[in-house]
């Protein structure tokens, strides 16, 4: 039996921030989240890890709900990466048993708000069952024209452009692309995230400000917006408030304003 914890996420006031204070015009078209710091918000509240990540799962529904309301076209969530799995076996599983729970819940809210769920990361080397989940989610809004959601599940920055450098050498060795010819486009072709445009905004919570192995060549012109909550206190208005952030900065791609 899989402990409930959401009573501990009642009554908990996040800033207000009002979305007429979001210049719609200058929204992010693709927001990235490391969801980061569910362990130290379960320890600072004496509860086991699998505590947090549970809040984390509530909060991740909430950012989504956000992000969809406000008019977000994408929203990356790094939810395990290719390290993760240095931790103790046990909150590995608990993970797959997470992301189960979630997409029970709420896969039909998702295709009810047109929502079309796409995975990055070597998501063949997960459980079965957690393959067939991930399956399931991915056919079932396969069709949807909404915003798209892409989880990054075993996903490393690393491992991608490894897969990606691979592929363009075989292509090359088979003589079906030209060394000459390989540019940008072909090498962000080969990634994982390949039809979904770099990130906008790339949102770290916990305090801690690194990037963890997460979308390195995706994010070379990205935003980046470190905040001190942890993902468990992570709300709509929070999200929100990072939004009017970067609505407010001015981006030059290296050349003038
Ligand atoms: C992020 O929270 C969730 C995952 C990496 C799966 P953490 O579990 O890393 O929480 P902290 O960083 O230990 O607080
Ligand atoms: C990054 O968080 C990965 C996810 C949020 C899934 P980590 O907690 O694994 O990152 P480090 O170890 O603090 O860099
Ligand atoms: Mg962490």
């Amino acid at each position: 039996m899989v402990p409930k914890w959401g009573q501990f996420l009642r009554g908990r006031a996040a800033p207000k921030i009002m979305d007429a204070s979001i210049d719609k015009s200058r929204l992010p078209k693709h927001v990235a989240i490391i969801m980061d710091g569910n362990g130290r918000w379960a320890r600072s509240r004496g509860l086991p890890r699998a505590a947090g990540h549970h809040a984390g799962m509530v909060a991740m529904r909430e950012v989504i709900r956000a992000a969809d309301d406000v008019g977000i076209e994408a929203i990356t969530l790094y939810a395990f990466s290719t390290e993760n799995w240095k931790r103790p076996i046990a909150e590995v599983q608990y993970l797959w048993t997470l992301l189960e729970e979630f997409f029970k819940s709420d896969i039909d809210e998702l295709v009810e708000r047109n929502v079309r769920i796409v995975f990055i990361g070597n998501t063949n080397q997960l459980p079965d069952y957690t393959q067939g989940i991930v399956k399931r989610a991915i056919d079932l809004t396969r069709p949807n024209t909404g915003m798209v959601v892409q989880f990054a599940l075993n996903y490393g920055s690393r491992a991608e452009l490894v897969q990606a450098v691979r592929s363009i050498a075989e292509k090359v060795s088979r003589g079906e692309v030209d060394a000459s010819c390989i540019d940008e486009h072909v090498i962000a072709s080969e990634l994982q995230t390949c039809g979904v445009p770099d990130p906008d905004l790339l949102i770290r919570t916990s305090g801690d400000q690194r990037i963890s192995n997460f979308l390195l060549w995706q994010i070379a012109y990205t935003e980046l917006y470190f905040a001190p909550e942890m993902w468990p206190d992570f709300k709509r208005n929070h999200f929100l408030e990072a939004i009017r952030v970067y609505s407010s900065r001015e981006r030059r791609f290296g050349g003038l304003k």
